[in-house]
């Protein structure tokens, strides 16, 4: 079994999707023989913005080759300005491809990528459940969900830890969502 791992935090070890992500990860790894498990850490080692030019680059081919030939998905974000991080758009730049990933016909577009399995840890420092007062300004599960699902993919877990910016909050956000994590593999 293949797992990419993605992470994108730029809080470093004060990062709770990173701790989300790796407890997903451990679980998955621990059930299961023969992983074999990419990391590919988005803060550390960006990927540029896409141009024209980006599209044919080795490490955009590689990027795209990693999640096209994955079995499981990880990736640890948190919200930043109401989205994903920029460093994980560049990546689904790379990935949201015609032709790889979808495809449009006469009857609409096509996933191309379906058969795996999407695991999401989203730290988000407020609330934005429906209705609550901040729901309308959610585009991080949103966008995800609906990205992945355009490409294909029906299996899509989103583990949250919400309220990560409430110091009182916090501690149990996390720990609630990484109890979700190591229960992943079950
Ligand atoms: C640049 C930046 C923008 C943020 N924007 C939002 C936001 O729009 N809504 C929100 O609820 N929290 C926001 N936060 C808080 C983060 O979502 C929260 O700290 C989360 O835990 C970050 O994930 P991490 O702990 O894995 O780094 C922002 C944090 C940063 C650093």
């Amino acid at each position: 079994m293949k797992i990419l791992h993605i992470d994108t935090s730029i809080n470093g070890t004060n990062s709770a999707s990173r701790r989300i992500s790796a407890e997903a990860v451990r679980a998955m790894a621990a059930r299961h023989d023969d992983v074999e498990i990419i990391h590919r850490d988005l803060a550390e080692a960006p990927l540029p913005h896409l141009t024209l030019a980006e599209f044919g680059t080795e490490e955009s081919q590689q990027a795209l080759a990693e999640f096209q030939t994955a079995d499981v998905v990880v990736i640890g974000a948190g919200m930043y300005n109401f989205t994903v991080p920029s460093q994980l758009k560049s990546w689904l730049d790379r990935i949201i491809v015609s032709g790889k990933t979808f495809r449009y016909t006469e009857t609409g577009p096509e996933g191309l990528a379906g058969g795996k399995r999407v695991i999401i840890a989203l730290a988000r420092g407020g609330f934005y459940a429906q209705g609550t007062p901040a729901a309308g300004l959610e585009h991080a599960e949103t966008y995800l969900r609906g990205a992945f699902a355009f490409m294909g993919i029906s299996d899509i877990q989103i583990l949250n830890a919400d309220g990560t910016s409430i110091p009182e909050m916090r501690d149990a956000a996390i720990r609630h969502a990484e109890q979700k994590a190591a229960a992943v593999a079950a």
